[in-house]
């Protein structure tokens, strides 16, 4: 459920219309985002992006690169700004993905703001958080969201505050959880009791929160500028 090597052939990421849906779309749409954006308009083909030279390997969420290339990260001015605090505007915009940004209902990526001390720690209590993603019931019933960025789109998060506490900094980050869903699914099954299978459980819950990664990070400080992460 949460290997890294996917082998796929295109028509797997579409469910027909008869097929499964929530809200109104099909829990999977790929084909039809991808039909419908610019990119097939180019004749830029699943394949073209996904394999590279030809090589027998899917590239995707789990890749940092991949999904780092499917991007435009920004940080500019906030429209509003605190006297002597710290203020910016992160925007992260679905530049280069060829379908809706993540793809399916398993990832989550989330733009986040918090206030920082000399030592880089986090200030409790001053993160802000914006989500990217489909989110559905873990039995897959309801469909909770859906934020996900058609290609083109984007995302914005305006983090303006002011410092408190020995905060020397903002830091904005952008954060990808490929496998989000497993995570909750298996946190809610150990709650549960998983009984005997308790233990790949766990180690299968691991696989799931270490697959997270950073694909941005930096630190605006009052004077407005940028400093490394
Ligand atoms: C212009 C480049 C581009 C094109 C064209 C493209 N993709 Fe993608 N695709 C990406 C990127 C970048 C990601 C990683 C980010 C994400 O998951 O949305 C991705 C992710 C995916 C994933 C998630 C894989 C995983 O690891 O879970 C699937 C499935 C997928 N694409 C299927 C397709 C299919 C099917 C097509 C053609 C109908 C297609 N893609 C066309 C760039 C592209």
């Amino acid at each position: 459920m949460v290997s890294r090597a996917r082998r796929v052939t295109c028509s797997c990421h579409q469910f027909g219309p008869d097929g499964y849906a929530l809200n109104g779309k099909p829990l999977e749409d790929t084909y039809e985002e991808w039909k419908a954006s610019r990119f097939a308009a180019a004749g830029v083909q699943c394949q073209d992006c996904h394999m590279p030279d030809r090589r027998h390997l899917w590239r995707g969420i789990h890749d940092a690169d991949m999904v780092r290339g499917g991007l435009t990260i920004t940080l500019d001015d906030a429209p509003s700004r605190v006297p002597g605090g710290v203020a910016a505007r992160l925007v992260v915009e679905n530049s280069g993905v060829g379908h809706r940004f993540p793809t399916y209902v398993t990832p989550l990526v989330l733009l986040r703001a918090e206030l920082v001390d000399a030592a880089g720690h986090a200030l409790a209590g001053t993160r802000v958080e914006r989500r990217i993603g489909r989110e559905v019931t873990l039995d897959l019933e309801r469909e909770v969201s859906d934020t996900r960025l058609a290609p083109g789109e984007r995302a914005e998060l305006v983090y303006a505050r002011a410092l408190e506490n020995g905060a020397v900094a903002a830091r904005f980050s952008v954060v990808v959880y490929p496998d989000a869903f497993y995570t909750a699914f298996f946190e809610a099954l150990l709650r549960q009791g998983a009984g005997r299978g308790e233990d790949d459980v766990r180690r299968a819950l691991g696989e799931t929160r270490r697959s997270a990664f950073t694909v941005f990070e930096a630190r605006v400080l009052p004077t407005g500028r940028l400093s490394p992460p």
